[in-house]
């Protein structure tokens, strides 16, 4: 039979299956339904277990699945170590059959070894399997009815043989059956103490499914013993197309190529390339399913993974942003099985960009500051939990993208000190809100007052009365002292009371004996202002009549961006169409946020166009006008009320001139000129079907025009050209760069293929073995790898080990002769060689390569050491 691809050996499983009376099941989302105690679906089980505990019936007792799974961030968790093992993955396709209290053990045991004999065709004698240490029946059955010798069927403890879906649920004995790769790939049997080797690898798992776990413990039986099997697909596939790792297969290998190319990386056994490999198939699974990257849960878990995969693009040297762009080599492997990644296209590609934009504003920062901060730490010193957290919060790096990074410098990260930074901002930013989101008054307390008289309108100070004080905890109280905090209700305020999308005003509350600041303004049963203070000096005390004065200057920025609101709501109706609806709308001193109903996203011609007639109607210098009318007549005359906002049969209506018209109880310019300048500062999706301007006006779009400015002055500058030359002449720039580094390369390829052919007149003869070594510094490594494929073929029995160090980086490639390779391995020569000096590699028999971090003369000593002990020249000294 030819190899079997990915595809094949995954549609033979479920025929297989179904022939033999399973119900073909699609693979359910990756987010769990309706239960809370998994974060992903991380097992083709997950969505039968109703059907295992009987609380749910299906109208078939077989079925067969291939199910997408996701092993990150939940209790199954192998984010860390993909890309540096053959056979971790975040995401993985689950082959799985299933019976429903229909067979059991002897006919899952015939059907697998049925498929995996007959079918796929592994000779019986490569396969083993284990049993449950208690489970006399299932050890008879693959004795008697398979037939297998006893010395193949291991019994194992209930840790790798009892297997449940998690604390509590459906569980039960199993029995896995494993690949011998043979004896000349290290590692022992299940159960011994060098299992975890690579020589016998689990391939499938049969659970015979009799209890649910009760959260005490207890073993209730189910309703009716089943099955649950689990093959890892990719697994498999290594096995059938002959690879050691499951990176080798098919599937993966267009992947890593795509991602090579993507990252402009040209040497296909780079980690990093997996990781990227890996990544993207979690991620657009994960979006397709309907989980957006956030600060929290799934999001999070998401967020992680696209971060790290972009940080290994950047590690590979990709310069745009690429990983979006693997959507697509995704599709081409994976489309046609999985119709829900063509359909998400679009999405997956949007969000992912988004992401990787986004971080990669902070990516270079954060490097330079965890590469600045660890120069400075002796060799193996730990990453300081100060430092992963500052990268965490203030760059965006994940705290296991940072533990992978410092593992790249042999090093770990104060894991314990980072949680004890995070706890600390949390309690923060705990206080904080406390302090300033939510008022503390009771509720009983305020209705016995009469509502508060808003004055601020067309006022700043006004002077009030102190109809009720609370502490901090909330409880009444008539005097408040110096450091204290509290809320303060007036008969009568200017402070405006966040409402309308308008944040609360600030200032101070003044008397003769004491004086408070006031850090923000809400609003009580739509009728009470309630200002939140901290008293600053002396104190203040119930029934004093207090001067109270809005800070100016920040009330001011903050009524350019309401006004400005108003007329962008406006203009957005008359250029987009009436379809247009106010969607949400924040408004404070920075800047204004504008969220509306519309479906796609605007150009940047239009958001030109938008800006410039909002910027118009500024300059028309539009009076504002404030009119009080009966709700029906304000609609009358045109005014727009918010869809679904609640108003009173009075209101009030702010009029620009006759231009914009809207219902609003915010405060507002005198007239439209005072906003001064209206800038554009960003546009995107909120959620489906809303879109989200950002603006900012007044002195802070002055301030961001000149900033741009500067930028452009800057450039300019460095690049000796006019402002309106530079983009032109940056792009000249760009080719020559590239045109130097391809010189660069050329040149670099030709010294090093002189300097190998001469380095070659220093092969040396070591018994009757050719032995060649040599550490270049600067050179191309491609040619070196030439090199030794040109040593090979010029001796019968040689070795040329070749080392490249630059920058107190090194790398290390062997070769080995094939008549030699019975003696010497070139991966073992590799580690040995690397291991004196703390570095990683491997590879085959007759070539393998790997790096680490030394300085020149350790690592020609590491060399030298390796071959003096193991070719038998005493003092060896490399040429
Ligand atoms: N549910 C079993 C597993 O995940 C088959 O291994």
């Amino acid at each position: 039979m030819d190899m079997l691809s990915t595809r094949q050996i995954r549609s033979l499983f479920l025929s297989y299956f179904k022939q033999h009376g399973h119900q073909i099941v699609k693979s359910s989302s990756l987010v769990p339904a309706n239960d809370p105690t998994l974060l992903f679906v991380n097992a083709g089980m997950v969505q039968f277990k109703d059907v295992f505990l009987g609380a749910e019936k299906r109208d078939y007792q077989r079925a067969v699945s291939s199910q997408r799974c996701v092993r990150a961030g939940g209790k199954h968790n192998d984010l860390d170590q993909v890309g540096y093992t053959a056979r971790h993955h975040t995401f993985f396709e689950m082959l799985g059959n299933f019976s429903f209290g229909d067979y059991f053990k002897t006919k899952a045991i015939e059907l697998s070894w049925d498929f995996l004999t007959n079918e796929l065709n592994l000779p019986e004698d490569k396969l083993l399997v284990t049993v449950f240490e208690e489970d006399d029946e299932a050890e008879q059955i693959w004795h008697e009815v398979i037939g297998l010798p006893m010395e193949r069927i291991l019994r194992i403890g209930a840790k790798d043989n009892f297997w449940q879906m998690g604390d509590t649920g459906p569980c039960g004995p199993c029995s896995e059956i494993f690949y011998d790769h043979g004896p000349k790939v290290p590692g022992g049997p299940p159960g011994s103490a060098d299992e975890d080797g690579d020589r016998f690898i689990e391939i499938w798992n049969l659970v015979f499914m009799q209890f649910d776990r009760q959260a005490d413990g207890e073993l209730v039986p189910l309703p009716k013993p089943s099955v649950d099997t689990g093959m890892g697909l990719e697994r498999i596939a290594a096995i059938l197309q002959g690879k050691h790792s499951n990176y080798e297969i098919d599937l993966f290998q267009g992947l890593i190529k795509a991602a090579a190319q993507l990252t402009g990386c040209d040497d296909l056994s780079q980690p990093s390339l997996k990781v990227i490999a890996d990544h993207i198939r979690t991620c657009a699974f994960l979006i397709a399913d309907g989980v957006l990257p956030s600060n929290e849960g799934r999001g999070y878990v998401l967020r992680r993974i696209i971060r790290r995969a972009a940080r290994h693009g950047h590690k590979l040297g990709a310069e745009n942003l690429f990983f979006y762009q693997m959507v697509e080599p995704l599709i081409q492997q994976m489309g046609e099985d999985y119709p829900e990644l063509i359909e998400n296209r679009s999405l997956i590609e949007k969000r992912l960009k988004k992401e990787e934009l986004q971080f990669a504003e902070t990516l270079d920062t954060g490097m330079q500051e965890f590469n600045k901060v660890t120069a400075g730490l002796a060799p193996g010193e730990v990453v300081s939990g100060d430092l992963a957290f500052k990268l965490y919060d203030t760059f965006g790096f994940p705290l296991d993208l940072t533990e992978d990074l410092a593992r790249e410098h042999n090093r770990s990260v104060d894991v314990v000190g980072f949680n004890r930074c995070m706890e600390a901002q949390k309690q923060r930013s705990r206080s904080n809100k406390q302090f300033n989101q939510q008022h503390q008054i009771p509720a009983d307390l305020i209705q016995t007052l009469t509502p508060t008289r808003f004055s601020g309108y067309d006022r700043f100070e006004d002077s009030g009365e102190i109809m009720l004080m609370t502490n901090q905890a909330g409880q009444q109280c008539d005097f408040l002292s110096a450091g204290e905090q509290g809320w303060v209700v007036l008969n009568r305020t200017p402070f405006y009371a966040e409402s309308g999308g308008q944040v609360g005003d600030t200032g101070w509350l003044v008397t003769d004996t004491g004086k408070a600041r006031v850090h923000d303004t809400q609003k009580a049963a739509g009728q009470y202002h309630i200002h939140a203070i901290e008293i600053t000096a002396g104190g203040l005390k119930q029934g004093l009549i207090v001067e109270a004065q809005v800070d100016k200057a920040h009330r001011q920025k903050v009524i350019l961006n309401h006004s400005a609101t108003h007329l962008l709501h406006k203009v957005l109706r008359a250029e987009l169409g009436e379809h247009v609806q106010q969607k949400g709308s924040l408004v404070n001193a920075e800047k204004l946020r504008f969220d509306f109903s519309h479906d796609l996203a605007l150009n940047p011609k239009q958001l030109r166009t938008i800006e410039r007639l909002v910027n118009r109607a500024i300059r028309d210098n539009l009076p504002a006008q404030e009119q009080h009318m009966a709700y029906d007549e304000a609609i009358e005359y045109g005014a727009v009320a918010l869809f679904g906002e609640k108003y009173g049969d009075h209101v009030r209506v702010m009029d620009f001139g006759g231009y914009s018209v809207e219902l609003c109880g915010g405060t507002h310019v005198q007239a439209t000129g005072d906003i001064g300048l209206f800038k554009i500062i960003s546009e995107g999706a909120v959620a489906s079907g809303i879109r989200r301007i950002e603006a900012i006006t007044g002195e802070a779009a002055l301030k961001w025009i000149e900033q741009q400015q500067q930028t452009i002055q800057a450039v300019s500058r460095l690049i000796k050209s006019k402002p309106e030359n530079i983009v032109d002449q940056v792009k000249k720039l760009v080719h020559h760069n590239k045109d130097l580094q391809h010189t660069i390369q050329q040149i670099q390829q030709q010294q090093t293929g002189d300097i190998v052919s001469d380095v070659f007149n220093n092969t040396q003869t070591m018994g009757d073995i050719n032995l060649l070594s040599h550490v270049f510094e600067s050179a191309d490594a491609a040619v070196l790898r030439d090199g030794i494929d040109g040593f090979k073929s010029k001796y019968t029995r040689g070795v040329v080990i070749f080392g490249l160090y630059e920058d107190e980086k090194v790398q290390l490639m062997v070769g080995v002769t094939k008549d030699l390779i019975k003696e010497y391995r070139a991966g073992d020569l590799v580690k040995t060689i690397l291991s004196e000096i703390g570095g990683r590699g491997g590879g085959r028999p007759d070539f393998a390569q790997g790096g680490g971090q030394t300085d020149l003369n350790t690592f020609k000593t590491a060399i030298e050491k390796v071959v003096s002990q193991q070719f038998g020249g005493k003092h060896y000294k490399m040429t």
